[in-house]
């Protein structure tokens, strides 16, 4: 009877444990312009975007800030478990947002980041604050990757797809961007071709752990 409880305590506890996410971090994100001739070569941080809403901005900076030292530059990857790209785990980039809670203390809220689109440009500013993820990982170099598990070049009609296994995408750039109000170069996503706006640049971006 005992053993068959513990099992039952067991069964739920593993059922709770898979639900949640696991976290690496804190890292910083190192950005890199692949353009022969580019000039950006820095990190990323959360600039201020209204309230409780942040913007991936890009900065140049000489020195490596270090994530351990700076709130705005700390990413954390959550991810599952359960949901790879080749042997690459696929899950969300997350920042803490600071905030005051109502009895005056310090806070933080665990945000994911999500794309969040211009309707009539094919560049999209990564914001946290948002409900949604984006889905990205990190390949075997630390390079950031954004994913989706079906790919529509492969359509046919009225064959709904039937690959789902994914694939790993690599479309950022840092451009001058605005949203919610502010205009900030920002880290961007390029959902397909030449950007829309003219001021992006294509880079990669490398997790530097702490
Ligand atoms: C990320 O994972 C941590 C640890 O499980 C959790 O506390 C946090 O709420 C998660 N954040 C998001 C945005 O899912």
């Amino acid at each position: 009877m005992k053993f068959q409880l513990s099992a039952a305590l067991m069964g739920l506890a593993a059922t709770v444990v898979s639900a949640q996410d696991k976290q690496l971090g804190p890292f910083s994100l190192h950005i890199k312009g692949t353009n022969p001739n580019s000039e950006i070569d820095g990190y990323g941080w959360s600039c201020h975007a209204g309230a409780g809403i942040s913007g991936l901005c890009y900065t140049a900076i000489d020195q490596p800030y270090r994530a351990e030292i700076q709130n705005s530059f700390k990413y954390f990857f959550n991810y599952t478990g359960f949901n790879q790209v080749g042997d690459d785990e696929v899950g969300t980039l997350v920042w803490n947002q600071p905030y005051t809670d109502p009895d005056g203390n310090p806070a933080s809220a665990s945000q994911p980041m999500d794309l969040v689109y211009q309707p009539t440009s094919n560049v999209a500013a990564l914001l946290f604050g948002f409900s949604n993820a984006f889905l990205i990982g990190f390949d075997s170099e630390d390079g950031l990757f954004g994913y989706n598990y079906v790919d529509d070049s492969t359509f046919a009609p009225g064959k709904p797809p039937s690959d789902y296994s994914g694939k790993a995408y690599y479309r950022w750039a840092v451009c001058w961007q605005y949203f919610t109000g502010y205009f900030y170069q920002s880290v961007a996503w390029v959902q397909l071709g030449a950007p829309h706006n003219p001021t992006c640049e294509p880079v990669e971006i490398t997790k530097i752990n702490a």
